[in-house]
Parts: structure tokens; C-alpha cells; sequence
């Protein structure tokens, strides 16, 4: 039996009760918000949809991916806004079309190519990670960023995750390249060095010729001109320098927050201190919303793989990153697990586009495949560039081992993620990504995505339309890449497949098929043969002209200018041009 309280003691009770209420609107730590989850956003690197045993491959095994589908939502049509890193990373991050940031390119090369270049993610653009930093999130990003990181200034860091919503950075702010290894097989430099040599022979001519004109009065021209010729063309010159041999010093670093951490990379502790690093976020956050985004270097090129996963797969050098990541990812996900946050994060799991069929080394195959999708890596319209696994869990709040065929966009994260943490998404500007929380629960049947506009850089090759009521999954498309060797079904003589002009056919009518049951795009329609033909066409290119309306000229982040490698903005961990550290703060 209870004794009869004392008044006073009461009256203490009271009064700490409310003090600590008070301190916990002050700090809204203490209660964890249950309806604001925590959110690990796993991002692979290269990975084809036909990689994984859940998506239909029965030789490389996957069962931690399997079995996160298993626990959660497997996504048959998630889609890439982009067949390359950088702009699909963007239009992710932003929850926008790439080509609304600026962030595709009108040239051959699509991607940022150095650490030292000008172009990147804008700061004027808001990513989920600062929009949930506000709503009360610890926000992080562990491993590749591949979006920049100086404006105009070598530590101005105005690309930079942490300028871009993140408080915690741990990770390469480039990508993980066959130069970070060794000199053999070179991805940037062989391609880059032509071009850029190519550019400074060309303005050098350019240069001659003006200088001419102007000293012998043949033609009026501006010193300036000349002198912004001169330097174009010696910056082309310095990026095809800098080009032989250095790209590992420039390109292969890691960076804790602004700090750079060792450069070059040592490839061999990498995935380690990656692992090490997400779980130790995970175990500090335990008590507070977090934000986790995990950007695997794997499975791209050099395939770093530790000695207890090399030769176990049935698929060689490939076959053994992709089991590795697998086995990274079960390692996050017993981090979440084993800390009993399982119920109350959201986890999610996706591709930043198709395999690249292209990477071999002689007959070996060093890319992922796509399955029954055509093409990949770097092509905007063919399914296997662009679609994806996508995979999400969230344990007592999605159904568990379900399938969702709807057509569903890496934009989306965007909205969802944002809705999860009580916020809103920017109204200035337009969101091309819905919230995937309806879809996912099962509220509704439909996704919102009627259309979807496949880019390749900054051309439109192809457009989808998911009619509702008929269930027909068209696809138009209006540009594709030419293959070569001729009967091939990729870019194998070029290495990789472009965008525009010769690499490229028009299609007038454009090719049209019907992804409910053509999936491989093989078969395309014709008015013969399909009698919706020309109403389809038309709808589409109604809808490709509204789409065009809703676009407005933003400053180019990849163009030539910007991605050429300026050694003032090359970060450096000693005296440029002497930039080499071994691990954290020890510089030798
Ligand atoms: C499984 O993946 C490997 C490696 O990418 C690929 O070679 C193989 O064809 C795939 N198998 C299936 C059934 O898709
Ligand atoms: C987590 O959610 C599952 C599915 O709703 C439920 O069975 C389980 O009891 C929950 N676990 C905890 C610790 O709440
Ligand atoms: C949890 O977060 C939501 C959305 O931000 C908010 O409306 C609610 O008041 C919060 N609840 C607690 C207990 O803090
Ligand atoms: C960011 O700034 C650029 C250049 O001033 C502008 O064109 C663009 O519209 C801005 N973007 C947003 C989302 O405000």
C-alpha cells in the first residue's frame, strides 16, 4: 500500500517533471520523435540492375540485398534521371531534372573530371540533406561525392558536402577511377589528354591567327580577345599536362569534413575506414534523428576488393565487388539492427544508373549487367541505362516482401525523405520528384510519374509515358546511340557511347515501344502494327512541349570551362604543387 504523500514531495516531483519538460523542448533530443525516422540512404556506384539475386541473377550472391527486399519494397522500375554519376547524383540530391541545375552537359564529357575543376552542385541549390539539417537532422555523407568542390578558390569548398546540407563529410569528393590503382588502363586520362589536346591546338592556331591579323592591321581584333583566347588555351594545355600521371595525386584523395586525409588514397585500408566510419556515425547518432548517405565506391572501376572476397565469385574480379558491397551493406544494416533502430529507420537502397558494358580489360568483363534492359552505362534513352534496382525498408510501416512494378524516379527520395522529416520542399522552383510514401504503404495503386523525360546530357532521347488506365508503359525515342562495332549493343570501339552529333541517329517518327510487353525494347511499333501509334506520338510530343516550358537557361556547370582543371583550385594537403599526406594530419 501506498503511504500518503507527503505535500513537498509532490511538489518536487512536479517541479523536476516540469524542468525536464522544459528541457526537452529545449533540446528535442530526449524524446525521440517517433514520427520522424531515421534515414540510410545506400547509393552503389555502377551497379546493374542484372547484378543482384533479387532482381533475377542466380549466380553472383547478393543476400544481404536479397533480404533487405525481402523485409521491405522492391522497386521492378526505378529510374535514374541520368546514365552517368555526376548528373544523376545531382538530380538525387535535388529531387530536380539535372538539366535544371545545370548540372548536364552539352560536350563529350559529362561528368566532373577533376577535384580541381570549377563546376559542381550550386550552392543556390537545396539538397534533401539541407532541408532535413533544419528539420532538427544530423546529417552525413560517407563516401563518394563525385560534385564538385571549389568555385573559385582552393579551400572556398563552395561544392562541398558540407556546404550542400551535410554536417559530417568522411569520403572522396571525386570518384574512385582505374588511375587511383596504378597507370594501367587509364579511364580519364586517355580520352581527357586527346581532347584536351586537341583544344589547345586548336586555340593555339586560333591565337596565331589573331595575332597575325592584329600585328599586321589584316583584321581588327581586341587585345582582350586574344588574351581570353591565350588563356582557354592554356588551360587546356595545363589539363593535358596535368593529366599524365598526376590524376591519382589530384583526383584519388579522401577528405574528413574540409580536411584532406590522405592523397593519394592508400586503396588498400579504404573500404575499411569507410565501414568503420558509417558505423561509428550510426552508433554516436543512436539518440537523435540522422541522415545517413552512404555512397559506395563500389562496384566502379578499379573494383577494389579486400583479399577475403577475391576469386569467390563465379564472375570474376566484377563478381567479387558486387558480393563485396553485399557483404557492406549487411554490415550497415546489422549496425542499425544490433543499436535496435531497425523500426525506426528508413533504409533504402538503389544504383546511380545501369552497368557499364563498355569497362573490359581484354575479354574480361569489369562492368555490371542490366539483365533483359538494352544498353547501359551512358545511354539516357535504353532501359539499361537508366533503370536501377531500388530497394526500401522501413520495418511496422511498409509491408514487407512486396513488389512494386509503377514507375518510380531516384527524384523521389527527394519529396520522401522531406515529408518523413516534417518539412517542405523548396515552392521556388520545381521538384520533378513525388513522394513515394502513398505508393509504398499501398494507399494508392498508381505512381504519380505519367511521364518521364530520359536526358542524355543535355538532349532528350527518350520519353516515357505510363498511360494509367491501360496499363501501357510507352516509350518514345527520338535520339539513340550508335553502337559499334556494328551488331554490337554498346559502345565497345569508342569505350563509351555519346550524346550527340555522329555518335548518335534521329528517329523520325521516333522509335516507339511498349515497355508492358517489350521490356528489352526490341521490337519497335509501327502505325502497321500498332494502331495507337500516332495518338501516342502526339501526346508525347505535347507533353515533351509542356515539359520544355517549365525549363529556363541556368549557368553550365560542365561546360568546357568549367571542367577543365584549374591549379588554383586543386586541393592540396601540403604546398601546391607538393601535395601528398598519409593519413589523418601526418603529412610526410
Ligand atoms: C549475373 O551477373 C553477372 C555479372 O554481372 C553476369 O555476367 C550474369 O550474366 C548475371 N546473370 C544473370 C542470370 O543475369
Ligand atoms: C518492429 O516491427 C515489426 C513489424 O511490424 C514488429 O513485428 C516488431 O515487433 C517491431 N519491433 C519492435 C522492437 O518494435
Ligand atoms: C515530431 O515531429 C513532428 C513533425 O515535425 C511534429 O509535428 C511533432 O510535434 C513532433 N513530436 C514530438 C513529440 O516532438
Ligand atoms: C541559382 O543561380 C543561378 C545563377 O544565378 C540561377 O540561374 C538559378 O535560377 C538559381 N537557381 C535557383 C534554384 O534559384
Amino acid at each position: 500500500m501506498r503511504g500518503i504523500p507527503r505535500e513537498g514531495e509532490d511538489l518536487r516531483q512536479g517541479r523536476s517533471l516540469a524542468i525536464l519538460l522544459i528541457l526537452c523542448l529545449f533540446l528535442k533530443t530526449c524524446v525521440p520523435n517517433a514520427s520522424k525516422p531515421n534515414i540510410l540512404l545506400i547509393m552503389a556506384d555502377d551497379l546493374g540492375i542484372g547484378d543482384v539475386g533479387c532482381y533475377g541473377n542466380d549466380t553472383i550472391r547478393t543476400p544481404n540485398i536479397d533480404h533487405l527486399a525481402k523485409e521491405g519494397v522492391r522497386l521492378t522500375q526505378h529510374i535514374a534521371a541520368a546514365p552517368v554519376c555526376t548528373p544523376s547524383r545531382a538530380a538525387f540530391l535535388t529531387g530536380r531534372y539535372p538539366i535544371r541545375s545545370g548540372m548536364d552537359s552539352s560536350i563529350k564529357q559529362r561528368i566532373v573530371f577533376w577535384n580541381g575543376a570549377s563546376g559542381g552542385l550550386p550552392p543556390n541549390e537545396t539538397t534533401f540533406a539541407r532541408i532535413l539539417q533544419q528539420q532538427g537532422y544530423t546529417t552525413a555523407l560517407i563516401g563518394k561525392w563525385h560534385l564538385g568542390v571549389n568555385c573559385e578558390s582552393r579551400n572556398d569548398h563552395c561544392h562541398h558536402p558540407l556546404n550542400h546540407g551535410f554536417s559530417y563529410f568522411y569520403g572522396m569528393p571525386f570518384s574512385l577511377v582505374n588511375e587511383c590503382q596504378g597507370r594501367e588502363n587509364p579511364e580519364l586520362s586517355q580520352s581527357l589528354q586527346d581532347t584536351y589536346w586537341l583544344h589547345t591546338q586548336i586555340i593555339a592556331l586560333a591565337v596565331l591567327t589573331l595575332l597575325i591579323g592584329k600585328l599586321t592591321n589584316l583584321f581588327s581584333v581586341k587585345w582582350k580577345t586574344i588574351a581570353c583566347f591565350a588563356t582557354g588555351g592554356f588551360l587546356f594545355f595545363i589539363s593535358w599536362f596535368s593529366s599524365y600521371g598526376f590524376t591519382k595525386y589530384w583526383n584519388c584523395i579522401l577528405m574528413r569534413n574540409h580536411d584532406i586525409t590522405e592523397q593519394p588514397m592508400r586503396l588498400e585500408k579504404t573500404t575499411f575506414n569507410l565501414l568503420k566510419e558509417t558505423v561509428s556515425f550510426i552508433e554516436r547518432s543512436k539518440h537523435e534523428p540522422f541522415l545517413l548517405l552512404v555512397s559506395f565506391l563500389h562496384v566502379h572501376t578499379p573494383l577494389i576488393t579486400t583479399e577475403k572476397f577475391r576469386g569467390r565469385s563465379s564472375h570474376g574480379l566484377y563478381g567479387d565487388n558486387v558480393e563485396e558491397m553485399d557483404w557492406l551493406v549487411g554490415k550497415l544494416l546489422e549496425a542499425i539492427d544490433k543499436k535496435g533502430l531497425k523500426n525506426s529507420t528508413f533504409v533504402y537502397f538503389a544504383s546511380d544508373h545501369g552497368g557499364f558494358l563498355e569497362a573490359q580489360e581484354g575479354n574480361v568483363q569489369r562492368g555490371g549487367w542490366n539483365g533483359i534492359y538494352k544498353g547501359g552505362k551512358a545511354m539516357g534513352g535504353w532501359e539499361g541505362g537508366i533503370r536501377v534496382p531500388g530497394i526500401v525498408r522501413w520495418p511496422g510501416v511498409l509491408p514487407a516482401d512486396t513488389v512494386i512494378d509503377e514507375p518510380t524516379s531516384l527524384m523521389d527520395i527527394y519529396p520522401t525523405v522531406v515529408h518523413l522529416a516534417g518539412g517542405t520542399v523548396p515552392q521556388d522552383r520545381v521538384i520533378d520528384g513525388h513522394n513515394l510514401m502513398p505508393l509504398l504503404r499501398g494507399t494508392v495503386q498508381h505512381s504519380e510519374h505519367e511521364f518521364m523525360f530520359h536526358y542524355c546530357g543535355v538532349y532528350l532521347h527518350a520519353v516515357r509515358w505510363h498511360q494509367k488506365d491501360s496499363g501501357a508503359l510507352w516509350k518514345a525515342h527520338y535520339t539513340t546511340p550508335v553502337f559499334q562495332p556494328e551488331g554490337a549493343e554498346a559502345c565497345y570501339k569508342s569505350g563509351i557511347c555519346h550524346c550527340f552529333g555522329e555518335d548518335v541517329t534521329h528517329h523520325d517518327p521516333p522509335l516507339l515501344f511498349d515497355l508492358s510487353r517489350d521490356p528489352s525494347e526490341a521490337n519497335p511499333l509501327s502505325p502497321d502494327t500498332e494502331p495507337l501509334f500516332d495518338a501516342v506520338i502526339s501526346r508525347i510530343e505535347r507533353a515533351v512541349w509542356d515539359h520544355h516550358g517549365t525549363l529556363s537557361p541556368v549557368p553550365q556547370q560542365l561546360s568546357a570551362y568549367n571542367i577543365v582543371w584549374k591549379p588554383w583550385l586543386q586541393p592540396c594537403c601540403g604546398t601546391f604543387p607538393f601535395c601528398w599526406c598519409d593519413e589523418e594530419g601526418d603529412r610526410t
